[in-house]
């Protein structure tokens, strides 16, 4: 019997910090050895001419899930984790919606239902929380934590989900007294519904006055807000789907005077603009989501950011809701804007987007690739056994070709969706192999796992977000006059 499960071989390794000529061998799920030549293996994988990196995680992407509005994305954890599987990731974290009313605990056991049967892919979750009740807070979210959901999400805007600064300042602290990461969508709510009230004053409800409705400055005054309460009691805080120059701007200066925040932001912001909003009949409602799509500038700006490191890492925000009834149009086929369902497909897009047009058009290197697909949302995000290629670490792998080109085309996607926003786009590098825990889950343009095969993965305080463990110079006795205040 051979030591080892599999052997690739012949391959182009890269981490977040090497390139290098090198082989892996795996055993029980696990990555056993790297050496230059290693002999044997049960069976010997061929990566000659590939690149073998770790595989994608994804770490923004919404399955199974109600929208604030109700619709339930078209993705289940089947047809969502077997999309991500042929996009290059081998592990995605999507989202568990706390809706109001709804204990944590019925939550995660809902989620549990929709994803332990069905996923090819580990996951595991990060927790929207609309509720913060004190029960919620003083029982729920520790208890969610300690069951290995180390990342609480909040919303500053939509009606439902808005949890208001109070309410941000106390999921701060409690995930902060964990060693919690709090995720915002930061949109000021009030300027969009004051937007939205002149749009619909002046009979602007076409799917392009989405754009208009959300301003640069209500994701930018959000940030900024959103950073100074995590600043107040001391927090770390990751920003989602940053789509502005201002915002993006805001996250760059606050990393580089040392507050603990982390960002992304998403392939539609860097693919895609508002025009596509302006897209002819309906069509322009494929394109909502929010934050909306900005002009060309900003895109560009936003590439800038990637290659500069502003961003922790580029994720999908993958929210799939069809072009019909069932979707987009839950609200009628002649809905106005506000009434459309927000978001758009990507996880499968995600890496090969970020392949072409960054590392093959040499905007980012191959390591910048690496950190922005899998490391960092590793290290964030508790990931401890995923997101490289190390001795003991799953055998979580991704091999791709680097040269073969392909249109991104509907009839090729493995998700739920009829559309895909990027349709037509020419894109250069293929993730063939995907090898989850050292079972391969996708090679030779076929699926090769199991509906229900993947595990949910407990996540640990990471090293990066983890509390310090002093108390907020704001709180201390000395700044309040010697009162005591608990942070
Ligand atoms: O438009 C989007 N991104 N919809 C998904 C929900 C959210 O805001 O993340
Ligand atoms: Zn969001
Ligand atoms: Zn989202």
């Amino acid at each position: 019997m051979s030591e080892f499960d599999t052997v690739i071989h012949g391959g182009t390794l890269v981490t977040a910090a090497e390139t290098f000529a090198g082989d892996i061998a795996i055993r029980d799920g696990r990555i056993a050895a790297i050496a230059e030549r290693i002999e044997g293996g049960a069976r010997r994988l061929d990566a000659g001419g590939r690149l073998v990196m770790p595989g994608g995680i994804e770490a923004h992407c919404h399955i199974a899930q109600e929208s604030s509005s109700g619709v339930l994305s078209a993705d289940d954890y089947y047809t969502g984790s077997v999309s991500a599987a042929f996009g290059g990731n081998a592990c995605f974290v999507p989202f568990a919606a706390q809706h109001r009313g709804q204990t944590i605990a019925e939550v995660i056991e809902t989620y549990d239902g929709r994803a332990a049967p069905n996923s090819v892919l580990d996951y595991s979750y990060h927790l929207i929380v609309s509720d913060p009740t004190p029960t919620v807070l003083r029982d729920e979210l520790p208890r969610a934590f300690e069951r290995g959901i180390t990342s609480f999400k909040v919303f500053m805007t939509y009606d439902l989900m808005n949890v208001g600064d109070a309410g941000l300042l106390d999921i701060l602290t409690v995930a902060k007294t964990h060693g919690a990461l709090t995720m915002v969508h930061a949109e000021n709510n009030d300027m969009v519904k004051w937007m939205n009230a002149r749009l619909a004053a002046a009979g602007a409800i076409e799917p392009k006055y989405h754009a208009v409705s959300r301003p640069e400055l209500a994701e930018e005054e959000a940030i900024h807000r959103a950073v100074c309460l995590a600043k107040l009691v001391d927090a770390p805080l990751f920003v989602v789907h940053v789509s502005t120059r201002g915002g993006a701007a805001i996250v760059a200066r606050e990393r580089a005077s040392g507050t603990r925040l982390f960002s992304e932001t998403c392939p539609q912001y860097l693919a895609l603009t508002r025009a596509d909003l302006d897209r002819p009949g309906r069509e322009g409602a494929k394109y909502i989501c929010s934050p909306p799509l900005r002009d060309e500038a900003t895109r560009e700006a936003l590439w800038d950011h990637v290659a500069a490191g502003t961003f922790d890492s580029v994720s999908s925000d993958h929210a799939p809701y069809r072009f019909d009834e069932g979707g987009k149009f839950l609200n009628g086929l002649d809905a106005p804007y506000p009434k459309i369902a927000n978001g758009m497909p990507g996880i499968a897009a995600r890496l090969p987007y970020l392949f072409s047009e960054g590392v093959a058009e040499g905007r980012i290197t191959l390591q910048q690739f690496v950190a922005l697909s899998s490391s960092n949302a590793a290290r964030v995000f508790g990931l401890d056994t995923k997101g490289s290629l190390m001795p003991g670490f799953d055998a979580d792998i991704a091999i791709w070709n680097p040269e073969t080109r392909r249109t991104m085309r509907l009839e090729d996607q493995h998700d739920a969706m009829d559309y895909t926003p990027f349709e037509g786009m020419e894109l250069t590098g293929v993730p063939e192999t995907v090898i989850n825990r050292g079972e391969i889950v996708v090679a030779d343009g076929e699926l090769k796992a199991k509906r229900g095969r993947g595990r949910f993965v407990a996540r640990k305080p990471s090293g990066r977000s983890a509390a310090r463990g002093h108390v907020a110079p704001e709180f201390a006795a000395a700044r309040a006059y010697g009162t005591e205040i608990a942070p």
